[in-house]
C-alpha cells in the first residue's frame, strides 16, 4: 500500500483524482494538503475539507501556501475553467463537514509526517509545487526520507503538445517555477506526469456520462462539476471531452506500468517568455553540462496506454 501525502489545489480535476485515491486498495491518504492554484487557498482548502467528507476520507486536511514562493508573481485565479469555486459552481452541493483544518501550515506537516517514518510517504502533487519546495527548504533532510515524489506537471513537448498557459509553460508550473524547480533538483526521485500524457487521455462526454448514478453520488457530482470545464475544454481543442490531468498521475501511483518514462535532469526556465517550460536532459542523462551536471535524473512521462487509465478510473466508480 502506498503510503500518500496528495498535495492539491481541488479544482475539477483534482477532485477527479482523489475520488481515485480515496477508492483504490493499494493507496492508503495519509494526508491532504492544499495550496493555492485553481483558486485561493482559503478556497482550495476548504474544497479540499469537504470533498474529503462527501468521499469519507478520514485524514488530516492543512492549507499551505497562499501565493508562490516570489509572492509578487502570482497570477491570477482560473475562474474561466474551474468556476469561481473551483469546482465549477458544485460546492454548495457537498454536504457540511463538521473537519476543520490541521493547524499546521502544509509544508510543516509533510516534514513531520516524513520525519516521522522515513522511506514510507509518497507525495503526489497535482497543483503548484510550492508547498513542496517550502518543505524542503524548512527541513533539507526530508528530501533522503521521501519514498517517491509523483507530480501532475509540466510540458515536455512530446505527441505535440506544448503549454496550456503559454506556448510551452504548463498551469502547475507557471504557478511557482522557482517551487518546480526546486523539486525536480532536489536529490529524491520525482516521476513527472505532465500534459505529454495527460493531454492523450481525454474522457469523451459518453465516458463521463456513464459514471452518472457511480460512486456513491461522486459519479453525478463529477458530471455536473464538469459541465462548464468540458465546454471550455472543447471551445479551445474540440476534444468532445475533457484532458486527464491529475488522475494521470493518481494513476501512475497505482499502476505505473501504463506509463512510459523517460530519464534525465529537469530544470524549469525562471524568466523571459519561456519562463515555466520544463526542460530534460535526456540526450545527456549523466549531465554533462551545468546547470545540469549537478542535478540527479527525474523521470518524465512520455506515453501512457490511455484506454487502460480510463478503464483504471472508471473501475473505482
Ligand atoms: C493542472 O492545472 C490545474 O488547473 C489542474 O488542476 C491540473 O493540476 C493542469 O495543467
Ligand atoms: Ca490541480
Amino acid at each position: 500500500q502506498h503510503q500518500v501525502i496528495f498535495d492539491t489545489d481541488p479544482g475539477i480535476d483534482d477532485a477527479m483524482a482523489l475520488f481515485l485515491l480515496a477508492r483504490h486498495p493499494s493507496v492508503r491518504l495519509r494526508a491532504i494538503t492544499a495550496a493555492f492554484g485553481n483558486a485561493s487557498v482559503e478556497t482550495t482548502a476548504r474544497n479540499a475539507l469537504a470533498l474529503a467528507g462527501f468521499y469519507g476520507i478520514e485524514v488530516p486536511v492543512a492549507a499551505g501556501a497562499d501565493s508562490p514562493l516570489q509572492a509578487d508573481l502570482r497570477r491570477d485565479f482560473p475562474a474561466h475553467v474551474h468556476g469561481d469555486d473551483a469546482l465549477g459552481g458544485m460546492f454548495e452541493r457537498l454536504p457540511a463537514t463538521r473537519q476543520t483544518l490541521d493547524p499546521r501550515p502544509a509544508h510543516e506537516l509533510i516534514c513531520d509526517m516524513v520525519n516521522a517514518e522515513p522511506g514510507e510517504i509518497t507525495l503526489l502533487a497535482v497543483g503548484p509545487m510550492t508547498n513542496l519546495a517550502l518543505a524542503l527548504r524548512h527541513d533539507p533532510g526530508i528530501a533522503a526520507k521521501v519514498k517517491q515524489v509523483v507530480v501532475m506537471a509540466g510540458a515536455f513537448g512530446t505527441h505535440g503538445h506544448g503549454g496550456n498557459v503559454t506556448p510551452v509553460a504548463e498551469a502547475n508550473v507557471i504557478n511557482d517555477p522557482e517551487a518546480a524547480d526546486l523539486v525536480f533538483t532536489a536529490s529524491w526521485p520525482v516521476v513527472i506526469i505532465g500534459l505529454d500524457v495527460t493531454q492523450e487521455t481525454v474522457m469523451k462526454h459518453e465516458y463521463l456520462a456513464a459514471l452518472r448514478g457511480k460512486g456513491q453520488g461522486a459519479g453525478d457530482f463529477l458530471w455536473e462539476a464538469t459541465r462548464h470545464y468540458q465546454d471550455f475544454y472543447h471551445e479551445r481543442d474540440g476534444i468532445g471531452g475533457i484532458y486527464s490531468h491529475d488522475a494521470s498521475a493518481a494513476a501512475y501511483l497505482i499502476e505505473p506500468t501504463l506509463f512510459k518514462l523517460r530519464s534525465g535532469p529537469v530544470r524549469v526556465v525562471q524568466d523571459g517568455i519561456a519562463r515555466g517550460q520544463t526542460i530534460q536532459d535526456h540526450h545527456k542523462p549523466t549531465g554533462a553540462v551545468t546547470p545540469w551536471s549537478a542535478c540527479p535524473a527525474q523521470q518524465a512521462c512520455i506515453g501512457v496506454d490511455a484506454a487502460g487509465m480510463l478503464r483504471l478510473f472508471a473501475a473505482a466508480f
